[in-house]
């Protein structure tokens, strides 16, 4: 490596400073050294993407379809997207002023901030969550304020927990069910009530409904379709996961015209489209994928089914995720926090999971592990955490 001469002074925002890089990476980066293990910590189906869907990018550029779509996205993508949400979650959007196509869900989140937020605003942010919430919200400008929810509660968002958060800073609420990490969902007449404070507080919800079709014992409850809630949420969505499509990098944001607008002007500039070819994979997958999906939905609650009842039985607590592919269990029982029980689990036992602070504070004294792996490697999995656990607890 040759050895530059440093002149200059390195100017980095203030924002970029404050947060940190993802904790999940340091495990992946350690498990990677390592040899025999079972690898629970990957928040992605263990799938390949179906084959017509991947046929349907080749296709793309086999016609030479490689310029630019418009910057909202292929407008027949955004149609089928706009069949698909009001068929499916009772939520109806234009296709040509209410939908946007996003590079992955995670661009759909840090447009849907950047949109809303305000420098000092204070973004209410359930937790634990998805790991970029926090920091996407600072990057906006914005001040997380975290909504703690617990095991004990089945993570449901409490109404009073919230009320106790609001100020007249509050702008907005960033919710997700199916969660990640902990899977839970949320019914009907509990997101009604959090809809009845947010309509009273005026407040904007961001609605991450990415593992929406991942809710294995009810139908999902979109937000955005509760009375009063449309016209003030953002929903967010993609490809990713349901449709095992996580590198195609393609996702959406609906939302009322107003907000798509905003949106629209930052995609524009940052992002101009996402890319053609996988909105033509996307295309695809929204014409034709439901088998395929519904089979890898079906295989996925099998194994969550399997695997809940197994860390139950391996003795840790554990309760039952009703959707996403994520068992959240608690690991108090062994005295370690979530770090040393994810670090010591992988050098003793060779299986990585996630510690679970880093999805937020409320993570701590719990692991996330994924479920998306094939039932050999569960039941490999489970007998190395249970033998574990046996020695800790004891
Ligand atoms: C809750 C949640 N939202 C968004 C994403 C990002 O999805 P995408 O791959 O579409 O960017 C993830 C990925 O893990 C997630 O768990």
């Amino acid at each position: 490596m040759t050895n530059v001469k440093n002149t200059h002074d390195v100017h980095l925002s203030k924002a970029v400073e404050r947060i940190e890089p993802s904790g999940i990476r340091r495990f992946f980066d350690l498990a990677s050294s390592m040899d025999n293990i079972i690898s629970l910590g990957v928040g992605e189906p263990d799938y390949t993407t179906p084959w017509n869907v991947r046929e349907a990018s080749i296709h793309s550029l086999e016609k030479g379809l490689t310029s630019y779509t418009a910057n909202a996205g292929l407008l027949e993508l955004r149609e089928a997207i706009s069949v698909y949400m009001e068929s499916r979650f009772q939520t109806a959007y234009d296709p040509e002023e209410e939908i946007i196509v996003t590079v992955g869900a995670s661009e759909g989140l840090d447009i849907a901030l950047r949109a809303v937020v305000d420098p000092g605003d204070e973004i209410l942010v359930v937790e634990p969550c998805f790991v970029s919430y926090a920091p996407l919200v600072s990057l906006a400008g914005g001040v997380p304020i975290p909504v703690p929810t617990s095991m004990e509660n089945n993570f449901q968002v409490n109404v009073e927990a919230i009320k106790e958060r609001l100020t007249p800073k509050t702008k907005a609420i960033m919710l997700s069910f199916p969660n990640n990490p902990t899977g839970a969902v949320m019914g009907r007449e509990e997101l009604a009530k959090v809809a009845a404070l947010v309509q009273e507080h005026d407040l904007v919800v961001f609605s991450d409904e990415i593992y929406a079709e991942l809710s294995y014992d009810e139908e999902h409850v979109s937000t955005a379709a509760l009375d009063g809630m449309w016209e003030r949420t953002i929903l967010i969505s993609g490809f990713s996961k349901s449709f095992a499509m996580t590198g195609w990098r393609v996702g959406y944001v609906c939302a009322p015209a107003v907000y798509a607008r905003a949106m629209l002007k930052i995609h524009q500039y940052a992002m101009m489209c996402a890319s053609t070819m996988a909105q033509y994979a996307a295309l695809e997958a929204m014409k034709n994928g439901r088998a395929d999906m519904e089979e890898m939905v079906a295989s996925y609650r099998q194994r969550r089914n399997y695997f809940v009842k197994s860390l139950r039985e391996a003795g840790l607590s554990c309760h039952s995720p009703g959707g996403a592919f994520y068992a959240f269990p608690s690991i108090r029982s062994t005295g370690l926090t979530s770090e040393e029980f994810a670090e010591k689990l992988l050098i003793e036992q060779r299986v990585a999971v996630v510690p679970g602070h880093v999805f937020g504070d409320g993570g701590e004294g719990h692991v996330r592990c994924s479920y998306a792996a094939s039932m050999k490697q569960l039941e490999e999995a489970v007998d190395r955490i249970a033998a574990f656990v046996k020695n800790y607890q004891n």
